[in-house]
């Protein structure tokens, strides 16, 4: 049998993973300007974790979590996001109880979700989680952080800031109620999988993708008229000051996010130029998560950017940076010891030349070829002739201009034309 990848799980080329780590770089500064640390999270958590902190009944857990029994007959589960797994880690090691965090994460998370354009079973998230800060400014405060990433990246001109808040538990569930009696009335008519939801978690039916569900739903309660008056006037206030700060949004009252712990705020930052999974980045509030997880009440929020779908909106833009600044090519044994020693001597002067050597036989003229391949600025050219006079013919690729240098000048004679 040829052996594949696993479906959904993608491999990134090099020109891929150069752009994930331009993004990783740019989003990497914009935190640091507004004071975000570092944390590593484990990939693997207790699967109860995630069961009952993101929600029994969310497409996550219900259906989508690669979990299994390890040696000890412990569940354990990939880790499908970071949300839970940070506020665990902010908790377990005394970060958060009387302070205020503001941390940041990268990495791999894992959903078995149906693969396609944007959407894969291994993805890659950068997630930023607040903890310790009740008042809407955070909330404020994180929205133009990452406005600040979409004009670094440049792509805020194709990215549009969707809003919602989902009250206190007291208010969605009184919303659930009202929702659950509209959507009885006219159940027959719901999608398969709505009719199920209705019993499970009737909320997730708002963002329902069938037409005719959706269709239904345009005469269903609001949730927004639901609000209890401390959520009201939260989001009031971050409305306020997003307005004076001139970042434009739509309240969009059927977002509701697919993992239970949100509470308060919720956004996501959406693009039309992914087709259907457009949404590059979404979050919220989650004031009672880490209470439920046994500690004491924090607040806390934050958001998760998909790297994979704001690779693919910067893909035909991106100009790949060259690999190599130097290209040795070497003929016969003498020079091919020779190419290697030059390389070591060139690294050990010039730290941050990017020498590439030639380290296999061939005729010069295919080595030549992939010094042009390599976008190497310049060629180093050693041959029997060469060795036997200690020299190097030394070649400027751009224009072709070649000259011949004495092998220990060769550093001297680099710096020059690397810098000029
Ligand atoms: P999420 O909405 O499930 O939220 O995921 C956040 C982002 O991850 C999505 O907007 C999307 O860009 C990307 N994403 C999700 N699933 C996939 C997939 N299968 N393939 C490619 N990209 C994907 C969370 O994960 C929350 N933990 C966010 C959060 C942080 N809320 C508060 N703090």
């Amino acid at each position: 049998m040829k052996i594949q990848a696993v479906r959904g799980m993608q491999d990134l080329l090099p020109r891929q993973k150069e752009i994930y780590r331009h993004i990783e770089d740019t989003l990497r500064d914009v935190l640091a300007a507004y004071g975000y640390r570092e944390i590593g999270l484990p990939l693997i958590e207790f699967t109860n974790l995630f069961s009952r902190l993101v929600g029994e009944n969310t497409d996550i857990v219900e259906k989508e979590m690669y979990t299994f029994d390890d040696r000890n007959g412990d569940s354990l589960t990939l880790r499908p996001e970071g949300t839970v797994g940070c506020a665990r880690l902010a908790q377990e090691n005394g970060l958060i109880f009387n302070q205020v965090q503001r941390f940041w994460y990268a990495g791999p998370m894992f959903r078995y979700e149906r693969p396609q354009k944007g959407r894969y079973r291994q993805f890659e998230q950068i997630g930023v989680e607040c903890f310790g800060m009740a008042d809407a400014d955070i909330d404020a405060e994180l929205l133009l952080m990452s406005r600040r990433m979409w004009q670094a990246l440049g792509i805020d001109g194709k990215i549009h800031l969707e809003l919602n808040s989902l009250g206190n538990a007291a208010s969605r569930s009184a919303y659930r109620q009202a929702l659950v009696t509209y959507l009885r009335g006219v159940q027959a008519e719901l999608d398969g999988d709505s009719q199920r939801r209705l019993e499970t978690n009737p909320l997730r039916i708002l963002d329902s993708k069938v037409e005719q569900t959706q269709a239904l739903l345009a005469d269903a309660p609001l949730l927004t008229d639901f609000l209890d008056h401390e959520s009201s006037v939260h989001f009031d206030h971050l409305r306020r000051v997003l307005d004076r700060k001139q970042q434009p949004y739509r309240v969009n009252p059927r977002i509701v996010r697919g993992l239970d712990y949100y509470s308060k705020t919720v956004f996501e930052w959406i693009t039309d130029s992914l087709g259907a999974q457009g949404t590059v980045c979404g979050g919220g509030r989650y004031d009672s998560l880490v209470e439920q997880l046994g500690g004491r009440s924090v607040p806390g929020l934050g958001f998760a950017i998909g790297i994979d779908r704001l690779a693919m909106m910067l893909d035909d833009n991106f100009e790949s940076t060259a690999y190599a600044d130097v290209y040795i090519a070497s003929v016969g044994n003498a020079a091919r010891d020779c190419a290697l020693m030059l390389a070591e001597d060139i690294r050990d002067e010039m730290v941050e030349c990017r020498v590439v050597v030639h380290c296999s036989e061939g005729k010069l003229k295919r080595q030549m070829k992939k010094a042009d391949a390599s976008d190497a600025r310049v060629a180093l050219i050693i041959g029997e002739n060469e060795v036997s006079r200690n020299e190097v013919t030394v070649k400027l690729l751009a224009t072709g201009e070649q000259r011949s240098v004495e092998i220990t000048q060769v550093p001297d004679y680099l710096r020059q034309v690397l810098t000029s």
